[in-house]
């Protein structure tokens, strides 16, 4: 039984019946053509109706997203810094492949931390333009943006953070953050790759009702298939078609004067937009994930939080059983988790025996700690109850 479902792609589950169908209609249809098909537009519509968008475009991955996102904040503010937060992960580019896990001893102080390669090969020119804050602490935020006035083009922040298991947002901390991006000019970027459609039926932007500028989507929107988009404000998106005049009356924020003439933001890609993804979202979104579908997702996901809390609760393991929506885990940790520094206090070696008890069981897990689980439209509670059930007697086993 799967638990993982590829990094969270796959709310829809695997091969939805629905999905195969429809991909088998396209195939025998055109797969490329370079040019916007029907569904680009039904895929479009619907995203706006779930995200609160005006506009949105088409890419092929989460990474594209976020990178995409980031230029057009750029483009629209002329500035060139953006802010991060750390233990965020928003894809495999330069501009964000910093501070994700950074060891302790290079990770610098909690209320101003270094901004620190997590790859090889980063130019030192993209760590001076990545600011990294710590999620959750509001007060420290405003402080680097005060640090940084008149700097950041933009704010990504992944809302729930999910790829240092589950983190979720303090009451308040995402409205602090849009107001801060506000009253800093800055773009506000939701990294919805794994919250979008997964949350709820219009992500976290629906869950935690805080409406950014940009929402970045990918994975579950395509059902199994490669996809990602970014849908926005119109104004703010606007700058792929063109760049305002900054002196055209009207135009209240601070345009970017581009050096070297351009005159748009550049949205390029082969296959952005392209017939299978297009018809494997339409699919998704209109027939499967529903809004229907996401009572019984949570329903679900409760369930399962709810048996491994109680085994952990009668066998005394150090940590907790955590989801928000769908998308879940065990942290193997007694306090809270609040943000990355927190995280890494977790017990590995307590989650590498969980992992491998259960999977030898026949329950795959996501195979990292920073990871969780998803629950898709085509598990079952006696699956759940499996899970559950199986957790227990690791808990109960380990307890002697
Ligand atoms: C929050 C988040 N953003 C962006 C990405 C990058 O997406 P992709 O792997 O499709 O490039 C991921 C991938 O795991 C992610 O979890």
């Amino acid at each position: 039984m799967h638990f993982d479902m590829a990094f969270g792609v796959l709310a829809a589950g695997h091969s939805h019946p629905l999905l195969a169908e429809a991909l088998q209609r396209r195939v025998a249809n055109g797969t490329c053509y370079t040019f916007p098909v029907e569904d680009s537009i039904l895929l479009a519509e619907e995203l706006k109706r779930r995200f609160g968008a005006d506009l949105v475009r088409f890419s092929n991955s989460g990474t594209e997203a976020t990178m995409d996102a980031i230029r057009v904040a750029r483009g629209f503010t002329g500035r060139e810094k953006i802010l991060k937060f750390e233990g965020g992960y928003h894809g495999h580019h330069d501009d964000v492949l910093i501070s994700i896990q950074p060891p302790r001893e290079s990770m610098g102080r909690p209320d101003a931390p270094d901004s620190v390669p997590a790859t090889a090969g980063m130019p030192a020119s993209r760590l001076a333009e990545t600011i990294v804050a710590p999620f959750n602490e509001p007060e420290i935020l405003g402080g680097i943006l005060d640090d940084h006035r008149g700097e950041i083009a933009g704010i990504i922040v992944e809302p729930v953070q999910f790829n240092i298991g589950v983190v979720p947002p303090k009451p308040g901390f995402l409205e602090r953050v849009r107001e801060l991006a506000t009253a800093h000019g800055a773009v506000l970027i939701f990294d919805e790759v794994k919250t979008g459609v997964v949350l709820a039926y219009g992500g976290a932007t629906e869950y935690f009702g805080v409406q950014p500028d940009i929402a970045c989507l990918a994975k579950s929107i395509g059902g199994g298939v490669p996809i990602g988009a970014f849908a926005g404000r119109g104004e703010v998106m606007s700058v792929i078609e063109r760049i305002p005049d900054r002196e055209a009356p009207g135009v209240g924020v601070e345009h970017s004067t581009i050096p070297g003439g351009a005159t748009r933001v550049a949205h390029l890609g082969t296959f952005n937009g392209n017939p299978l993804s297009m018809a494997a979202g339409v699919v998704t979104l209109t027939r499967i994930l529903t809004r229907d579908a996401y009572p019984q997702l949570n329903a679900m996901a409760e369930r399962l939080t709810a048996g491994c809390q109680a085994a952990i609760d009668e066998f005394g393991l150090p940590g907790y059983a955590i989801n928000v929506g769908p998308k879940g885990c065990v942290m193997f940790t007694p306090a809270r988790v609040t943000n990355y520094r927190d995280f890494i206090g977790l017990d590995g070696e307590l989650w590498s025996a969980a992992f491998f008890y259960l999977a030898n069981r026949g329950i795959l897990l996501p195979p990292g700690p920073d990871d969780q689980w998803t629950v898709s439209v085509q598990h079952t509670n006696e699956e759940i109850d499996r899970h559950v059930a199986t957790f227990r007697e690791f808990a109960q086993e380990l307890a002697g």
